[in-house]
């Protein structure tokens, strides 16, 4: 049985929500406790990709836990040092530059900088279609931060989508693996 207690946040990257959820109910399986997160862009928007409802329903079913959308819910995870680990899975081109320059207006960006007030690991789950362009600086200033850790990623189109990024999402239980101890999985570039 795993003890590590894990913050799960979705972020507004519909086309990847079903391989994020995927990744999360892994957690689950392999015994981590998760929490479920979600910003509330996520919350509330329904897509091609699928309805909001839906993937509530799914993840609150596998946590056996309401999901936290709002500012006030997450923000005790600094005080109370709630969790061992949060990982922002899809992490959005908006997130990233929210987190980059400490801006903290929706639930996931709080998440990230109450769980970083104590010095505890934040994984970041790229998924964005300007990750080679506008979200390159971001992702640099992020990756030199102590306590940020990145999922492997890779440009997923090249000949059609030349500044998209993408994770690996199957390997999230490795990349939190290492996160917990401090360490980035490598090779960070695949
Ligand atoms: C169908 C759809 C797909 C989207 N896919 C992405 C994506 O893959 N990556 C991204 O950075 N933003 C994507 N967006 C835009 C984000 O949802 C938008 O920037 C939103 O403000 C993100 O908010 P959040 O980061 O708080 O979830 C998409 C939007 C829509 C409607």
């Amino acid at each position: 049985m795993n003890n590590s207690v894990i913050g799960f946040a979705f972020t507004g990257s519909f086309c990847t929500l079903r391989r994020a959820v995927d990744s999360m109910k892994r957690l689950v399986e392999l015994g981590y406790s998760v929490v479920p997160i979600m910003s509330r862009t996520t919350y509330e928007t329904d897509t091609r990709f699928g309805r909001a409802e839906d993937f509530i329903k799914e993840i609150e079913g596998k946590c056996r836990r309401k999901i936290w959308y709002e500012i006030t819910e997450v923000e005790p995870i600094g005080p109370k040092k709630l969790l061992d680990l949060l990982v922002i899975a899809p992490c959005t081109g908006n997130t990233l530059a929210k987190m980059a320059y400490g801006v903290t207006d929706t639930s996931v960006a709080m998440a990230a900088k109450s769980q970083l007030r104590n010095a505890r690991p934040v994984l970041i789950a790229p998924s964005t279609n300007d990750g080679l362009s506008a979200s390159a600086k971001n992702i640099g200033m992020l990756m030199n931060n102590k306590n940020i850790f990145f999922v492997p990623y890779e440009q997923d189109d090249p000949e059609n989508k030349c500044t998209s990024l993408v994770c690996l999402f199957d390997l999230i239980p490795k990349a939190v693996e290492a996160a917990l101890e401090g360490k980035q999985l490598q090779p960070v570039i695949r």
